[in-house]
């Protein structure tokens, strides 16, 4: 079996989904995650394009030991020396540069000679290999770029140092026979070729990425990559996940394997979709709640004879548990703490003290309490701001069909100091949001807001996604309450938090770079 190694960008290209922004401990969570799931590579930001992202880069290289990890740079000499101040801690310092390489990027965005462009990406390498030890080159819009341009640039590249060459399809353009077919030309065209893996980055514009990444993996890609839930851009990346488990369902057929541990691709799925709040459809390959549920007759019937009949993949195999059915109301701390281990979390004594309070609220409430709300329970102590501005302490609705929606809402506000507010609305929703406008001040005008719920049954936790404007900066929350309005103002105030958190850390951090 040949080891094909998997480059996950969710915290890069998969952060630059419309509509999502995490914030830093979110993307701790992430990673920590993917090294779990075993990934080789984390991208795990672009140090030079914010103080946000160098921070997080940095602390993830330095955190993160059982993955390799890279930040994205532009060919450009201060972007490298900040990537580099981003990277030098981490165990394997690694750098990913690009540049555009096809006519049309070359022209209108470049508005470089084919020339210049050679001269600029082997300066760019040769500079960075001076300080890293591991050096990625991409080509971007590689697949709409002139494949004997691709030989002449990638040979003086890899002459250059880089080790990895990638190839990514930046638009999503490219077929599977004529991506297959550009593997194959530059790995026999390219002189030195054997001294380099080369890479595949494939979009979804035209739902095709997975089935691009498998075709260059057969033409002899060693890199695959792509992201978790294949979030991203427009249409988004290559599905890492849907990469992995066909690669070990058809390991007969492509001969070639990941390293990663298949059974924790669920829970990454689960972390990445709760966190940037990108929904996964449910009939999505590999981690849809669908992918393993048979609803015709016929198929229940083929499956209660023989699985194979109707299933190619085991839930086990991805980590979907069957029977996740845990504590209620009488369990205790030590079994809470067994199940917070075996969910895969290092809580310290404090996140679970306070996680176990939750625990005990919800179970007092709800009858069964399974994996997903423990999950959820967790994550939110674990993705909680830094600092809460704004923390509210009590809430109260009135709600009747013939009269007026009213709030009234206690909240902690930055001096600490306990504020109460009272505000009708034309719903329910709506007088919270007033109530809590009014407390917080400033201009806060909601642009989105979406209610889910965590498990089925009439006494799931109920989870708010919201985004936000609050004094120019737009920004997602997420809240999590057994009670709708409850999650709703969390959602609300967490969003205005991320904000002043943005706002304050930026004050703090802006003189540490000098781009
Ligand atoms: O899609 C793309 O071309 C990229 C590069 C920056 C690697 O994400
Ligand atoms: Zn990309």
């Amino acid at each position: 079996m040949r080891k094909i190694n998997v480059f996950d960008t969710t915290l890069r290209d998969g952060e630059q989904s419309p509509g999502v922004n995490l914030n830093f401990e979110e993307k701790m969570q992430i990673a920590k995650q993917l090294e779990r799931l075993g990934v080789d590579i984390i991208e795990a930001g672009f140090p030079a394009a914010s103080e946000g992202d160098f921070q997080s880069v940095k602390t993830i290289a330095e955190t993160v030991k059982g993955s390799s990890v890279t930040g994205l740079s532009r060919s450009i000499k201060k972007e490298i020396d900040a990537s580099w101040e981003a990277l030098k801690g981490g165990a394997e310092p690694r750098l990913h540069v690009f540049i555009a390489t096809s006519p049309i990027h070359m022209t209108h965005k470049l508005r470089m000679t084919p020339d210049q462009v050679i001269e600029n990406a082997v300066d760019s390498v040769k500079y960075a290999k001076q300080r890293f030890p591991h050096v990625q080159w991409s080509a971007e819009d590689a697949c709409r770029s002139d494949l004997d341009f691709l030989v002449k640039i990638i040979e003086k590249v890899i002459d250059a140092g880089a080790e990895v060459i990638n190839l990514p399809d930046t638009v999503g353009f490219i077929t599977q026979e004529e991506i297959r077919h550009m593997f194959t030309y530059i790995r026999e065209n390219v002189p030195n070729s054997d001294k380099a893996i080369f890479s595949t980055h494939c979009h979804d514009d035209l739902g095709m990425a997975t089935a691009n990444s498998l075709a260059a993996i057969e033409a002899g890609a060693g890199q695959v990559e792509g992201t978790i839930n294949g979030i991203g851009e427009r249409a988004g990346n290559a599905s890492l996940e849907e990469i992995a488990v066909a690669l070990k369902i058809r390991n007969d057929f492509y001969k070639a394997e990941t390293g990663l541990t298949l059974n924790e691709i669920k829970r990454t799925s689960a972390l990445v979709s709760k966190l940037t709040g990108m929904v996964v459809p449910k009939n999505k390959a590999v981690v849809g709640d669908n992918a393993f549920a048979h609803e015709a007759g016929i198929h229940q019937d083929g499956v209660l004879k023989e699985k194979t009949t109707y299933e190619i993949i085991t839930p086990d195999l991805v980590g979907v548990a069957s029977n996740n059915l845990v504590l209620g109301k009488h369990s205790g701390r030590h079994a809470f703490k067994e199940k917070i281990l075996a969910l895969g979390y290092n809580a310290t004594e404090e996140e679970l003290n306070k996680v176990f309070k939750a625990f005990k609220s919800l179970a007092d409430k709800k009858k069964e309490v399974t994996d997903e709300d423990i999950f959820a329970l967790m994550t939110e102590e674990k993705a909680g701001e830094a600092v809460k501005y704004y923390e509210v302490e009590a809430l109260q609705v009135n709600y009747g069909t013939n009269n007026i929606p009213t709030a009234t809402i206690t909240m902690r506000n930055p001096q600490d100091e306990l504020v109460q507010e009272a505000a009708t609305g034309s719903g329910s929703v709506e007088a919270v949001y007033n109530t809590l406008g009014r407390i917080i001040g400033g201009e806060a005008h909601l642009k989105d807001y979406r209610i889910q719920s965590i498990t089925g049954g009439r006494d799931a936790l109920a989870e708010v996604f919201v985004k936000v404007e609050y004094e120019g900066h737009e920004t997602t929350g997420r809240g999590t309450a057994h009670d709708v309005l409850e999650a709703s103002a969390k959602a609300y105030i967490n969003a205005v938090n991320r904000v002043m958190n943005r706002k304050n850390w930026t004050k703090q951090e802006t003189d540490k770079i000098h781009l």
